[in-house]
């Protein structure tokens, strides 16, 4: 019986938006006497679960906050010298709080309605001028999962760019032996489905020839050393091959850039840049290249282009380009990335600019010059001949080195057989590196010499000392005093509509509540400042959390093992299909590739599948947005011998419980395939039904989406994924717990910091709570449907007539009677103050709207009464009264600009075009630029801020 939201544990009644008195009009409105009754109408009867998922009764906001920090304390914050991908670093406070601890910034989606998110669309360009600049090539994409994925995509590009033709000549990467181990981890995880073949060695002693499309370097490489690889750079072009650079963002203020090297690709990770180490994430990697790859770059490009007056207006570039949407001819399956975190990098770049990013780089640079000296007074043996901030050390008994440093919370790297390296970071300090020579004058038992002044830059080669000019532009010179920056975030902030303004229900992405509480603990110490390979001992409190977290996640996914590796869903759907993979495999049955894919799904999926080795075989829907049942059972059959799996989203990606799940699940297994259920509507499932229960054998979980971790404006995501005992032993592993196998991310748990913001939100809700949300969720849907389809023809319904979480509008008929398009209705929304849903996915001409749980009865009263307001105006043109081309929709949106012009040509009034409603009055959202023109910008591509000149 699902009771009132008022009822049980105190955070329920926080997180839903509806009261009791709206809950009986809403259920009034929709035509059933209780919510009890909308589900049973709703959810098919066969797979409701049986009983209460075994999940503690919620806890309240502050018992929750205590018992996190009880957790916390059961970490070891040390002292990290381990490097290895991961530093030290100083968050500027004005960034911590007006960023990451900021809803303004936090809660914010994919830029996608360009108008309403040029603040961040401005500072991930600047991301994108920084990695430019930095790594000197000229584009940037605006962030990657992390360093070992983004060399991964980098791989998968240049394989693709060499080998054109279906005809592989040049299967080869070389792999040099000294770049991260979880990044080779990757590389091997991501090669083999893809007929990439790997040769490891030292790049010295190597021969490039034909058969090789590329090679990947480190640069300073994993033991610290930097390498002067032009030679090696230029003997793989000579063959045909390409060079993918891996490099450090704050060691290339001082070093001649990768580009300079001749580089094609660099890669990195810019979590140094004020981005707390976290256990491993949410950081954001950066990509670069040179201008002839930009149209085989993963993930998402921000360009500059013109808005309908001609003003300057940024938006996300190259779309079609997009690899999500290239669907199975995609070559990567990014989608989220990690908007947030690049957004938090480029401001401690906007913040120090280039001289305090340069002084930063030249302390730990210094330090460790200055470290170097004392244990060479040592006779300790330091191999780097040159460094930026890490030594490699030995001769002498490491084993004693470990325990003495241990016993001190000292944590060094000792994963280089025989050698210990110390990398130092922006946190390092003098007397940090008097404790590391203490440590070994106890060792050796004698005293080193006291430290001579440290000599800038003498440890670097000089023929790669930089000498070029980097963040020469204006916002990287400008934003230096505290309440310059405090302005400049504060400025982009109000650019963008985010949840703290109006509701976003953008149907697939579960835009709900981020509860202050649940973002809280992301910011303390006890889980920031964990390095992901420190020692065991140290890292008890995110043990206990995630073992807690799993077992919630498998109580309601109905399956019995748990990876939190994934960092975003579609890497969940790339780690879930490897698991069908490794499984098939280990039963002598590989050819069992073939992996079917409704039409309607996420364009993530065939991307996914064809990574991981698979062939896609579309199944088709049937007019009621169904699958086709006949069609895939008859496709089941025809490629039955190599059926390797079904990927399916559920309930469907529109909005519908299908009733057929059950008997698509057993034909699949019938065939001797797996069922991967994708969790992007896992909102819909939550405590009334479970992918288990429904007969998949796999599925991810978007914690980003149905656990409560916002979208940071596309990223950071966590998607891990849930099997049951058949896949449990292909999870992904890791190299730091003894086995690299499968690894998909490059630390153990992705992005284990945000994993808290999940926890808080099962731990309060509990599972009543967490049930409750599901079927408030569907009530709220279900509400605005019955408003909504008076005016709109609402597309898809299940079997009695109501729709999941989330509903289908169709807007293609208007196209015809009024001459408007689904984009006129999205840009005329944000006039309306409100964000648009989902456009054309899955349907294309439609919206898709999913309110969530979260939302009040005034908030959807409100977006209804906007998309009836612009129904009666899209009656008006449709009956004569407003002109088929000047009327407010096509001109949408209207900035303060145009309002306050003092001419205005147009057949309809200011108010109308600004105010057409009166609530509006009260919280008017004005976008800062009219209807970007998707179309300039793509032809005249631009990536990177434009040399000033051009503002004027
Ligand atoms: C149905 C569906 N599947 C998969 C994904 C991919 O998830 P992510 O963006 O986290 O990679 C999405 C993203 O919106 C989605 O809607």
């Amino acid at each position: 019986m699902l009771q009132s939201s008022t009822n049980g544990a105190e955070f329920i009644k926080r997180h839903i938006g509806p009261s009791d008195v709206d809950t009986q009009t809403m259920l009034a409105n929709i035509g059933v006497p209780s919510l009890n009754e909308l589900i049973e109408k709703t959810v098919p009867n066969n797979i409701r679960l049986k009983k209460p998922m075994n999940i503690p009764a919620g806890l309240s906001e502050f018992e929750m906050l205590q018992s996190l920090k009880a957790i916390g304390e059961k970490n070891i914050i040390a002292k990290n010298f381990i490097g290895q991908g991961y530093y030290g670093t100083i968050t500027p406070s004005v960034i911590l709080r007006n960023i990451f601890e900021n809803p303004g910034w936090y809660t914010q989606y994919t830029p996608y309605q360009a108008e309403i998110a040029q603040g961040r669309l401005e500072s991930l360009l600047n991301f994108q001028t920084m990695v430019a600049d930095l790594t000197g090539l000229p584009i940037a994409n605006a962030s990657l999962l992390d360093e070992a994925t983004a060399a991964a995509e980098a791989m998968a590009m240049i394989f693709n760019h060499v080998n054109k033709s279906d005809n592989i000549t040049q299967p080869k990467l070389f792999v040099d032996q000294a770049i991260f181990q979880q990044t080779k981890d990757v590389l091997i995880t991501r090669a083999n489905p893809i007929g990439i073949e790997l040769t490891e060695g030292d790049y010295q002693a190597t021969t490039i020839d034909a058969t090789f499309f590329g090679a990947i370097l480190q640069y300073p490489n994993s033991k610290g050393s930097i390498e002067a690889y032009e030679t090696f750079i230029n003997q793989v072009h000579a063959v045909g091959g390409l060079v993918i650079v891996i490099t450090d963002i704050l060691a290339l203020t001082l070093l001649k850039s990768p580009g300079e090297l001749n580089a094609d690709v660099a890669v990195g990770n810019t979590q140094r840049f004020g981005v707390p180490m976290g256990f491993g994430g949410p950081h954001a990697a950066f990509f670069a290249t040179k201008d002839e790859f930009k149209r085989g770059m993963p993930g998402r490009l921000i360009g500059v282009s013109v808005d309908a007056q001609g003003n300057r207006a940024l938006r996300m570039a190259l779309q079609t380009r997009e690899q999500h949407i290239k669907r199975e001819k995609a070559t990567s399956n990014i989608c989220t990335a990690q908007a947030l975190l690049a957004n938090m990098a480029v401001m401690y770049a906007v913040y120090h600019g280039p001289h305090g990013l340069k002084k930063i780089a030249e302390k730990v640079h210094g330090l460790t010059q200055g470290l170097d000296q004392q244990l060479q007074s040592l006779s300790i043996q330091q191999n780097n001949a040159f460094y930026f901030d890490t030594l490699l050390v030995n001769g002498f008994d490491t084993t004693a080195l470990k325990q003495l440093a241990t016993a001190a919370n000292i944590n060094f790297n000792y994963s280089h057989e025989g050698f210990v390296s110390i990398t130092l970071d922006e946190t390092t300090s003098v007397s940090d590196v008097q404790e590391i020579v203490a440590l070994f004058e106890k060792l050796i038992g004698k005293k080193a010499a006291a430290q001579n002044a440290v000599v800038k830059n003498a440890n670097i080669q000089s023929a790669l000392v930089r000498t070029s000019a980097y963040l020469l532009h204006p916002v990287f010179n400008t934003h230096h005093s505290e309440t310059q920056m405090m302005r400049y975030i504060k400025h982009l902030e109000n650019k963008d509509l985010s949840l703290n303004t109006s509701m976003i229900s953008l149907g697939s992405c579960t835009m709900k509540l981020n509860a202050a509480t649940e973002m809280i603990p992301v910011s303390w110490p006890a889980f920031g400042g964990l390095h992901p390979f420190a020692p065991n001992h140290q890292t008890l409190g995110y043990q206990e959390l995630t073992k807690e977290l799993s077992a919630f996640l498998c109580e309601t996914t109905g399956f019995t093992a748990c990876s939190l590796q994934p960092n975003s869903g579609a890497q969940g759907e790339y780690a879930g299909l490897l698991t069908i993979r490794s499984y098939h495999q280990a039963l002598n049955e590989s050819h069992r590739n073939i992996v079917l894919i409704p039409i309607s799904a996420h364009g993530t999926n065939p991307a996914s599948a064809v990574m991981a080795g698979f062939k896609v075989v579309v199944v088709a829907c049937d007019a009621a947005g169904n699958i086709d049942v006949d069609d895939l059972k008859a496709k089941a059959a025809l490629h039955a011998a190599n059926l390797g799996a079904l990927m399916v989203t559920y309930p469907s990606t529109h909005g519908v419980f299908e009733e057929t799940i059950i008997d698509i699940c057993q034909t699949i297994h019938d065939f001797g395939g797996m069922v991967y259920m994708d969790g992007a509507n896992m909102n819909a499932q939550v405590g009334l039904t479970s992918p288990g229960n429904i007969g998949a054998d796999v599925c991810h979980l978007n914690l980003h989406k149905t656990f409560a971790i916002p979208h940071g404006g596309g990223g950071p995501g966590m998607g891990p994924i849930c099997v049951n005992d058949k896949l449990a032993p292909y999870l992904p592993g890791h190299n730091y717990n003894g086995d690299g196998s499968n690894a998909v991310s490059a630390a153990p748990i992705g992005s284990a910091s945000i994993l808290l913001i999940s926890y808080a939100y099962i731990k309060m809700l509990g599972a009543e709570g967490l049930t409750l949300s599901t079927a408030y969720a569907i009530m709220n849907a279900n509400y605005m449907k019955s408003r909504l389809e008076k005016c709109y023809t609402i597309l898809y319904a299940g079997k009695n007539g109501t729709c999941a979480h989330e509903f289908i509008i169709d807007l293609r008929p208007f196209k015809a009677s009024a001459g408007i398009e689904a984009e006129d209705v999205a840009k005329r929304l944000i006039d309306y103050g409100f964000h648009a849903p989902t456009m054309s996915f899955p349907v294309a001409g439609t919206i898709m709207i999913e309110p969530t749980e979260s939302e009040d009865k005034a908030e959807l009263d409100r977006f209804c009464d906007a998309l009836i307001g612009i129904y009666e105006e899209i009656k008006a043109i449709e009956n004569g009264q407003m002109d088929k081309i000047d009327n407010p929709l096509k001109n949408a949106p209207h900035t303060q600009k145009v309002i306050c012009a003092n001419e205005w040509t147009h057949a309809y009034s200011r108010q109308t075009a600004a105010f057409p409603l009166p609530y509006i009055i009260e919280s008017k959202f004005w976008p800062t630029v009219a209807r970007v023109n998707n179309t300039h910008g793509d032809r005249n591509l631009i990536c990177t801020c434009e040399p000033v000149a051009s503002y004027a």
